[in-house]
């Protein structure tokens, strides 16, 4: 049986900060379709680690590879061009906007390239209904014309995720999407991030362990820098070592 080409990997990647390895020899592979999340305690080096995929970080050794091809020394607006869309994890929208308009310039910053051969009108159009989409599969198609900025703290998170699906990406790279909602906020963005996963490949950072089991098929444990599991969500829930190292550590927060 022939293995298919991932639709991201990495092999032995790491990144030093002085002397602090973040990130230290992670080798992965990201499955198309797949959801797939990477949990681990504060400063295991996740946050480092997709920004490493996504290019906002330069690898100190190793590889990243997007359907076959290295991607390692890209920066980040190639790989974005590539189609790898990234959230963060402190919120990162233009509060002053318009949801729309937010949308509308992200749509416009992957694209532009693809469309310099359109007229202007006709490229308009196109970036137009990108964010169009985007607010409608995000949830917030009611909210187009708010300005970002006087919406509540889920739905600017929720816009963020708009921003990324409107810049038409094939894998979405997604932060701590929950960091900071309460409760009814948090199930909003589960049920959206649920949705998601069945439309794209998604590789999420989370800490909310309820999240992650109900949105994740695989799960990768980060821990110092290292990869210290990865496997299939019931594999890593059962796991010892899982257990020892991170979950069974901060059970009571689950
Ligand atoms: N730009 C940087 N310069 C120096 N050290 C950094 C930098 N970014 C991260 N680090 C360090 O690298 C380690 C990994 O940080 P990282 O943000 O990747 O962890 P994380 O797993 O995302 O944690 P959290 O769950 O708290 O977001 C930490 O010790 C952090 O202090
Ligand atoms: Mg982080």
């Amino acid at each position: 049986m022939t293995e298919s080409v991932p639709a991201l990997e990495t092999r032995a990647l790491s990144k030093a900060f002085g002397g602090l390895v973040a990130v230290n020899g992670v080798s992965l592979s990201f499955r198309e379709h797949e959801a797939h999340a990477i949990i681990g305690p504060n400063g295991a080096g996740k946050s480092t680690f997709v920004n490493l995929l996504t290019g906002h970080l330069t690898a100190s050794g190793g590889q990243v590879l997007y359907r076959g091809g290295d991607i390692t020394r890209l920066a980040a607006h190639q790989v974005a061009r590539l189609g790898i869309g990234r959230s963060y994890q402190k919120t990162n929208i233009f509060p002053t906007l318009s949801c729309f308009e937010n949308c509308r310039l992200a749509a416009q910053s992957r694209l532009a390239t693809s469309m310099r051969f359109l007229r202007p009108a006709s490229s308009y159009r196109e970036v137009s209904a990108h964010a169009g989409a985007a607010l409608e599969l995000a949830g917030l198609a009611a909210r187009s014309g708010r300005i970002a900025g006087t919406m509540s703290y889920g739905e600017q998170r929720q816009l963020e995720i708009a921003m990324v699906l409107a810049t038409a990406p094939a894998v979405l790279v997604l932060d701590e999407p929950l960091a900071g909602m309460g409760k009814d906020e948090s199930e909003r963005m589960v049920a959206l991030l649920k949705d998601l996963a069945r439309r794209y490949t998604l590789i999420l950072i989370e800490h909310d362990m309820d999240a992650v089991f109900a949105i994740a098929e695989v799960l990768s444990v980060m821990v110092n820098g290292t990869l210290l599991e990865s496997g299939p969500l019931e594999q890593i829930r059962a796991s010892k070592a899982v257990q020892d190292a991170y979950l069974g550590d901060g059970a009571e927060a689950y």
